[in-house]
């Protein structure tokens, strides 16, 4: 008597290929699709963020990010109400600064009552069980738009590390649940995890923007915050260089070691090669940062009937959690969760 296995074999050959693996099987129907599927997204895996204005009842939209606007601190309130119905563990702050306040230094990075601190204690008031999270970085308040302080042509490292810290005190201060810092200075995240600990915010997390590449994807982000026109130069000096990924590593491994509790890569889809790399070699929690340069690309092509909308956002956010992440940053944020309520 033959084995079994051939006898199958043989049978199937009469239909037509003598091959017993088919992987088709497990994709025949929804169920087995469903079943079968190794990474899925879920509204816990969103950090939504958000760009603030000064005013009130304010919402004003972004031409190069179609459906996203800037909002004043009592729409952001709103906005946060929304995101905790939906589910949505976290919300991030941006602000749009006034062309009056920026100077040289960023000072207003410093100031007490500035829109980011006030989106903070008034979310923190209103909707107390969501997750706030505040960018460190002086571009959105300099008139030079440089994530730090510039002086002959050049990106100064530790005396804007300096400015960092203050203004990481003044968002813990205000009530911030994780700080971000975005700016790429060596040496930030130490130098802050320090300033934290010794004013007593010992659990106001740090995610470091550990990589973070000078990319062209951030363009309506820059136009978003108003500093697109400002900027002088480019951010190469600071910002990695699109073709390496051992210096992700390496960036990784100094963050973790100065006290970052997560890390993110940035932008997302360009480099999902980096994330795959993060995950890997260190196992601590990582973010993906789709930016505004994605959404813009797959919200510009669904806009005019060249993609379906719904299913590229769902399937490039997808993308993240097959490549490791833990989460990802996205301006589809309350749209996705609305779409995966409606399917729960
Ligand atoms: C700046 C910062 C940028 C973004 C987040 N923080 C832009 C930049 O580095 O110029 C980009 C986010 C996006 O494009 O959506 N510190």
């Amino acid at each position: 008597p033959r084995p079994l296995a051939v006898e199958a074999a043989r049978t199937t050959t009469r239909q037509g290929l003598a091959i017993t693996q088919r992987p088709r099987r497990n994709r025949k129907a929804a169920w087995s699709r469903r079943l079968m599927r190794e990474n899925t997204l879920t509204v816990d895996d969103l950090i939504w963020p958000l760009f603030v204005i000064e005013g009130e009842g304010r919402r004003e939209p972004i031409a190069s990010m179609p459906g996203v606007e800037r909002l004043s601190v009592d729409e952001i309130v709103r906005a946060a109400e929304r995101a905790a119905r939906l589910g949505i563990p976290a919300v991030s702050f941006f602000p749009y600064t006034e062309a009056s306040l920026r100077d040289p230094t960023g000072s207003e990075a410093l100031n007490r009552e500035n829109l980011v601190c006030r989106a903070v204690r008034a979310v923190k008031r209103a909707v107390p069980e969501i997750g706030v999270m505040t960018d460190v970085a002086l571009d959105p308040y300099t008139s030079h738009g440089h994530d730090g302080l510039l002086e002959e042509g050049a990106i100064l490292n530790d005396e804007t590390v300096a400015l960092l810290v203050e203004q990481s005190l003044i968002q813990a201060e205000a009530g911030t649940d994780i700080i971000a810092p975005s700016d790429m200075m060596d040496g930030r995240v130490g130098a802050i995890r320090a300033a934290l600990d010794k004013a007593g915010f010992l659990d106001v997390q740090i995610m470091a923007y550990a990589a973070k590449y000078a990319s062209a994807f951030y363009g309506p982000f820059r136009d978003a915050i108003g500093t697109k026109a400002a900027l002088v130069g480019d951010k190469r000096t600071y910002q990695m260089d699109p073709g390496n990924s051992d210096e992700a590593l390496r960036e990784v491994a100094l963050d973790l070691a100065e006290g970052a509790d997560s890390v993110m890569v940035k932008p997302g889809l360009p480099y999902l090669d980096i994330i795959r790399r993060v995950k890997d070699e260190f196992g601590v929690p990582t973010f993906a940062y789709q930016v505004s340069g994605e959404y813009a690309m797959l919200e510009g092509a669904a806009r005019n009937g060249w993609l379906d909308g719904e299913r590229a956002m769902l399937e490039s956010l997808l993308s993240f959690k097959r490549a490791g992440a833990d989460g990802v940053l996205t301006y589809y944020a309350p749209r996705v969760a609305e779409h995966l309520r409606a399917g729960a």
